[in-house]
């Protein structure tokens, strides 16, 4: 998809569908006015009633120019609550809407929707915009399906060419996050996904450095491998960078399990089928560090994804295997379905060697989060309070809700193993905090947030197809370009 801007009047656009948003108490902005005066008045006739009331998630179209053009006015909300995320939302959901109604060519009208001004609500916009167009359509045969191929933002006032290239590269972080859990996971085992990462590092100009099974065995990586031994294609880690300058090194870090069956403690068929997805933190990382290095962020980046399929194979790991790390503690293997922790915690072991000064890491790493928070939040656990603030202000201004969540001793003593320096779970009773415990031990000293999105990541979506949301590229965006 294209994305253009145009500054001035929306009356001017004349492609198949404009998007233009309405707030709950009634006042037109000066956009909506412009698009009002193009079909005769039926939008300020509508606004208000009960056909429109300009509610959060409020959707009305109506033909413009004698049905060659629809104009679609989605709703924010009461103004005064409007934030980032209600303007991707309503975005999203309006320029879903005119896919699905045959538009190629949309625009999104955009005058002082948030509180901070046209270019924040106007960024909102094309992030959004874009994706709700996003499909899936690489296993579809036969006629090509249309979609949006253009999406104009047109802006009440200029918009910086840097906001503009941001928004942008966000927006093609996000589709490349999707893309990659939607993939089935025949399609992106450890070996394939690498192939696919080492293609999107060439285009983002990123360096790429694979670390292969054979180099995790004379490391000691004794996580990672013990997962992926179960499977036919061999574990591996990818290091991304991406060198912005001077400064300490920041570290993102993604779960990249490419199916998760749960090894020999096996998953029941419904916990099972969502499992390709099991690598979202891994897209995200990947999505995110795609758009640090198209934005040019200052600063030093460096992404590592842990690479495993968790299957049951001949050489599986067992429930009471006990293991060696790269850090060198030993973990009693409590449930082979507990399998991100591990290669997460060989992982962070990876980033403290490269002397890291903070790592975020994402991953759906428990059912009990999805019990906790649902599908709309993700869950938030730190060891350092600066750091968990910066990165819950970054997912503020990216419009992604996440949620603290503690790690008590009491969820330190549920790991205590007889046999090792710790088990590998504790338990169902706070089974996200405990999981959470356990990779704190491995970041030790580290500043560290982890985000849990195993409720966020992969869901059905009414307002946009179901599938991958790509939660946590903008975040981390965020927490890079810091604004
Ligand atoms: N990948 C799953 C967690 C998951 C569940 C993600 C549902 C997305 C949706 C993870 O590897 C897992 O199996 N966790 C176990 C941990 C348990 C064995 C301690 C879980 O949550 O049941
Ligand atoms: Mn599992
Ligand atoms: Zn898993």
């Amino acid at each position: 998809m294209e994305f253009a801007w145009q500054m001035g009047s929306v009356a001017a656009f004349s492609g198949d569908a404009v998007v233009a948003f309405a707030f709950s108490d009634k006042t037109l902005d000066g956009a909506l006015k412009d698009l009002d005066g193009a079909c005769g008045g039926a939008l300020a006739r509508v606004c208000g009633t009960k056909a429109f009331k300009g509610e959060f998630e409020d959707l009305f179209v109506t033909p413009l120019r004698g049905g060659e053009q629809l104009a679609i006015l989605v709703g924010l909300g009461p103004r005064a609550e409007v934030g980032p995320f209600h303007l991707r939302r309503a975005a999203q959901q309006g320029v879903c809407k005119a896919q699905g109604l045959g538009s190629v060519q949309v625009a999104i009208a955009v005058a002082d929707q948030a509180p901070s001004g046209v270019e924040a609500a106007a960024e909102a916009a094309l992030i959004g915009g874009a994706a709700g167009a996003y499909q899936f359509r690489r296993y579809k045969s036969g006629a090509a399906e249309t979609g949006v191929e253009r999406l104009t933002l047109v802006t009440s006032a200029a918009v910086d060419a840097a906001v503009q290239r941001r928004a942008a590269a966000i927006a093609e972080g996000v589709a490349i996050a999707r893309d990659l859990v939607d993939t089935p996971p025949n399609d992106k085992t450890p070996d394939l996904l690498i192939k696919t990462v080492e293609e999107i590092a060439k285009r983002s100009g990123l360096a790429c450095e694979v670390i292969s099974a054979d180099r995790l065995r004379e490391m000691g990586a004794g996580g990672i491998l013990a997962v992926g031994r179960g499977s036919a294609h061999p574990p591996a880690m990818v290091v991304l960078r991406h060198d912005g300058g001077e400064g300490p090194w920041h570290g993102f870090l993604g779960k990249g399990i490419t199916f998760d069956s749960g090894g020999l403690d096996l998953k029941t068929q419904d916990g099972m089928f969502t499992m390709k997805s099991d690598m979202a933190g891994t897209a995200a990382v990947v999505g995110a560090m795609h758009a640090v290095r198209r934005i040019g962020v200052k600063g030093r980046y460096i992404g590592v994804l842990a690479l495993a399929e968790n299957m049951t194979g001949a050489g599986a790991y067992r429930p009471s295997d006990v293991l060696r790390m790269l850090s060198g503690d030993t973990v009693e293997v409590s449930n082979t379905d507990a399998e991100g922790r591990l290669v997460l915690a060989d992982g962070l072991a990876l980033l403290r060697r490269e002397g890291v000064q903070d790592v975020i890491d994402l991953a759906t790493l428990t059912g009990a989060i999805v019990v906790a928070l649902g599908t709309h939040r993700s869950g938030l656990f730190t060891n350092n309070e600066d750091h968990a603030s910066a990165v819950l202000a970054a997912g503020d201004l990216a419009g992604e809700r996440y949620w603290r969540m503690p790690i008590d001793p009491e969820h330190k003593e549920a790991l205590k193993s007889s046999i090792a320096d710790t088990k590998s779970t504790g338990g169902r009773a706070g089974g996200s905090s405990t999981a959470a415990a356990f990779l704190a031990r491995f970041a030790s000293d580290t500043p560290w947030a982890h985000l849990d999105i195993a409720g966020a990541a992969y869901r059905d979506q009414p307002e946009a197809g179901p599938g991958a949301t790509g939660v946590g590229v903008e975040t981390l965006v965020r927490f890079a370009t810091k604004g």
